[in-house]
Parts: C-alpha cells; sequence; structure tokens
C-alpha cells in the first residue's frame, strides 16, 4: 500500500454550521475527538504544517469546524472536541449539535473518520458513545491514539492492547503528534 505522502496543505475554510460544509465531489476525512486529544496538533503533524490549525494547551479551542485542503484531492475536516467540562451548557451545545450535525446527517463524501483517543487515558465513555454512533453510519474509523509518549513504557503494550480490546474490530494506530512517533504509520491511512 502507497502512504499518502502530502505536498500541500491550505485551509480553505471554517463553518459554524453544518449547511455550510462543502458539498462538491472530493473526500472528506473527519479528525474527531474530545477536546484537548490533539486533533489540530495531529492536522499540523500529518501536514507538516506548523501552525495550519490553532491548538492550544486550553481545551475548547478549536470552536468551529475547519477544511484543509490536501493535494487538491481531498479535504482534512477539522472538529471542535466534545466532552470539554468546564464549556458553559449552552457552549457545549453549539459544539455537540455543530459536530452531530456535520458528521451524521451530511450530504457529501465522508470517506474517514479518524477518532482521536488519549492513549494514556483509554477510550472514554464519551470516545465509546461516539464509536457506536460513526458505526451507525458508512464511514471507515480509524482509531487513532495519541500522546503515547505520555505512557510508560512498561504498561504501553497492555495498555494498547486494552485499548484494541475495547474498540475492536476497528484499527488502532498508537503515535504522539508531539514526538512524532508513528506519524507515518497514521499517514498511510489517509489514502483516500
Ligand atoms: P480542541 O480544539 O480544544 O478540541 O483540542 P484539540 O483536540 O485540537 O487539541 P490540540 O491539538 O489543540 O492539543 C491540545 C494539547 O495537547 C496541546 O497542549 C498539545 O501540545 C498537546 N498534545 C497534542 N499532541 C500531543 C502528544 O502527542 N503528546 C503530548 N504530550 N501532548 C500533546
Ligand atoms: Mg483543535
Amino acid at each position: 500500500m502507497g502512504g499518502m505522502n502530502i505536498t500541500s496543505a491550505k485551509f480553505i475554510k471554517g463553518i459554524t454550521t453544518a449547511e455550510q460544509a462543502f458539498t462538491d465531489e472530493l473526500f472528506q476525512i473527519a479528525v474527531v475527538g474530545r477536546s484537548n486529544v490533539g486533533k489540530s496538533s495531529t492536522i499540523n503533524i500529518l501536514t507538516k504544517q506548523k501552525g495550519l490549525a490553532k491548538t492550544s494547551s486550553f481545551p475548547g479551542r478549536t470552536q468551529q469546524i475547519n477544511f484543509f485542503l490536501i493535494n487538491n484531492k481531498f479535504y482534512l475536516v477539522d472538529l471542535p472536541g466534545y466532552g470539554y467540562a468546564k464549556a458553559s451548557g449552552a457552549q457545549k451545545k453549539l459544539m455537540g449539535d455543530l459536530i452531530t450535525d456535520y458528521i451524521f446527517s451530511a450530504d457529501y463524501r465522508l470517506k474517514k473518520v479518524i477518532l482521536i483517543i488519549d492513549a494514556e487515558i483509554g477510550p472514554t465513555p464519551a470516545d465509546m458513545d461516539m464509536l457506536a454512533a460513526l458505526e451507525q453510519i458508512n464511514v471507515e474509523v480509524i482509531v487513532a491514539a495519541n500522546k503515547v509518549d505520555k505512557v510508560k513504557k512498561s504498561i504501553l503494550k497492555k495498555q494498547l492492547d486494552s485499548i484494541k480490546e475495547a474498540v475492536s474490530p476497528h484499527v488502532v494506530m498508537p503515535y504522539s503528534a508531539e514526538k512524532r512517533q508513528g506519524v507515518g504509520e497514521l499517514s498511510n491511512l489517509l489514502t483516500v
């Protein structure tokens, strides 16, 4: 299998209602996950453009759905995170609705979803709910276990095994956006 060699990546637009999503013939690959899990960092590392997607150590950084055009061929889509406990009720509902509307009521070509989880924490109930919902629609899901650099080496294998068991039969890709481990392998899975 040939890997995805990203040669160009451009920010095209950010949207605040799902109706504004692109409906052209290009495929979309959405990056989904809890707030602060590293969705935007992952887009930057995959595209090798440091500041392309805005990141922050504070949860709730991404508040719109951002479309990045890759190789003039498909869109990589950065979503806001779910499950940020400190967000106001209204804000949570707004972001939750935006994510749900985009993923589940779309009339465009959503090809894959990269569901990012925290390798140290493992899949949370919110992650498992998202996974169950994604299984209801016809989309390929890749479970990307980010921040492996935070997991003690002595328990890494056990931790990854337990993540694999929890999300089976979906593919689990362990990596670290921060330390750039496993990023090539993740990139290979993007081939559209
Ligand atoms: P929201 O937009 O708020 O939903 O967050 P996000 O999922 O886009 O996370 P973002 O990429 O902004 O990263 C959140 C924090 O996690 C930042 O402080 C990153 O530096 C950090 N981070 C991302 N990837 C890794 C990683 O592999 N290891 C470690 N240790 N930290 C990481
Ligand atoms: Mg973000």
